[in-house]
């Protein structure tokens, strides 16, 4: 078995500092691997990033992140990289990582990700070149977490994203905005490549579970939703279901 412990859009930055390092502390005790899922800082100041690398300094476990959208807000978001990596921290973009449990691999492959939207509501690569750019983005991320996804060859591989890959885990949120909430190119790459479980963040006013149309389970780990510290899903199977 295989313990994952996720939140997502912490959105730290120094007024919040010590609001989750206790639990944090003992995430060892829950879980085998921490995920972040993006909007680790508030306005993607590097300076955030050091509050929150402080905040994770006394997690025991590997710990995994994609950045979100407001962490490439000031363009600072290599910086935001490299603050967090000289604090343990694996941020993934359109890669992949293994972590070894007790004889058990899990790959965690991750993308920031893009909105686009949903079947029968989505941009389309039609017309001005600004919206192209827009699909042609969220395409690219797609393609990058496919990719990442196939290179694992491990027990249990989880996909990591920012944006989420399916509307379920939406509900909730404003129909108006779903577009800019997710895309449904993630799903069909999470379905195409296979996963274990999907882990997403950004649906602040979403739900928490969902599936992708070829039965991956997704996780919305946003910390508004979850209102914890950290969620812990467990890998014993295909179910993903809470330990
Ligand atoms: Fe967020
Ligand atoms: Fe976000």
């Amino acid at each position: 078995m295989i313990r994952v412990a996720a939140v997502g859009d912490v959105h730290f930055a120094a007024d919040v500092a010590g609001s989750l390092r206790p639990q944090l502390a003992l995430v060892h005790e829950e879980a085998d691997v921490l995920l972040l899922a993006g909007d680790l800082t508030r306005l993607g100041r590097p300076e955030e990033a050091e509050v929150l690398a402080q905040e994770l300094a006394d997690v025991q476990v590997p710990i995994i992140a994609v950045l979100g959208n407001h962490d490439l807000h000031a363009n600072r978001d290599k910086e935001i990289v490299d603050v967090l990596a000289a604090g343990g921290v694996r941020v993934l973009e359109g890669e992949a990582v293994r972590v070894d449990v007790d004889g058990y691999s899990l790959g965690v492959a991750g993308v920031k990700g893009f909105g686009v939207g949903f079947p029968g509501a989505s941009a389309s690569d039609f017309g001005e070149p600004e919206m192209k750019a827009f699909v042609a983005t969220a395409r690219h991320a797609a393609d990058r977490l496919r990719a990442a996804l196939e290179a694992l060859d491990t027990d249990r591989t989880v996909a990591l994203t920012h944006y989420s890959p399916v509307e379920g885990t939406l509900q909730g949120e404003r129909l108006e905005i779903w577009p800019f909430l997710g895309s449904y190119l993630l799903a069909e790459a999470i379905d195409a490549a296979g996963a274990d479980l999907a882990v997403h963040g950004h649906a602040h006013r979403g739900t928490e579970k969902g599936m992708t149309p070829g039965g991956v389970h997704v996780r919305n780990v946003a910390q508004a939703v979850i209102r914890s510290a950290y969620r812990v899903y467990c890998l014993t199977d295909r179910d993903g279901t809470t330990c």
